[in-house]
């Protein structure tokens, strides 16, 4: 299933990922793409929010993975240091891609190669003023914002 929502602000672009966590199951692999400041963080802070987690969502820039406990674990990484596949299997990231709760991936595009067929993807772009444009595909389920 592929659904596109418009967000008019980082609230907005929350309240869009709460909605998606709360239909997302354990096991979900959820590639956030889009460009720099496109809202992907924002996005898992929503998430975040949904599963109960109320620990402050930080950037994972400098530790390739931050990890948090909730409803569902809540796992979230961010590639953009990483050179590629090679880098990113020597840091032991391969385990969550395949781990339980729900693993959120930026820039994912990094390691394209070995991304499984069934990831969800969520493509934020960016519109004039606030506005994004979120087009989530690949979940069972209609989120029904
Ligand atoms: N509609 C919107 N949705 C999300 N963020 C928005 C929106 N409008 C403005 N913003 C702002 O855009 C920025 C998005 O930052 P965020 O860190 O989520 O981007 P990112 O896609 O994770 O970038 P990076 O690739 O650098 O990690 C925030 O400063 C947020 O306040
Ligand atoms: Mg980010």
């Amino acid at each position: 299933m592929s659904e596109i929502f418009y967000s008019s602000s980082p609230e907005d672009t929350e309240r869009i990922g709460s909605l998606f966590a709360k239909k997302a199951k354990s096991g979900s692999l959820v590639l956030l793409k889009g460009t720099l400041g496109a809202g992907k963080t924002v996005f898992a802070k929503g998430v975040a929010k949904e599963l109960g987690i109320n620990e402050g969502i930080v950037s994972p820039t400098f530790t390739l993975v931050q990890e948090y406990e909730g409803r569902m674990d809540m796992h979230h990484l961010d590639l953009y240091r990483i050179s590629g596949c090679d880098e990113f299997e020597s840091m032991g990231g391969e385990e969550f891609l395949y781990s339980s709760g729900i693993t959120l991936i930026e820039w994912a595009e990094k390691i394209e190669e070995m991304l499984p067929e069934d990831a969800i993807s969520v493509n934020i772009e960016i519109l004039e003023d606030q506005r994004r444009k979120i087009q989530i595909e690949g979940l069972d389920e209609s989120i029904g914002a």
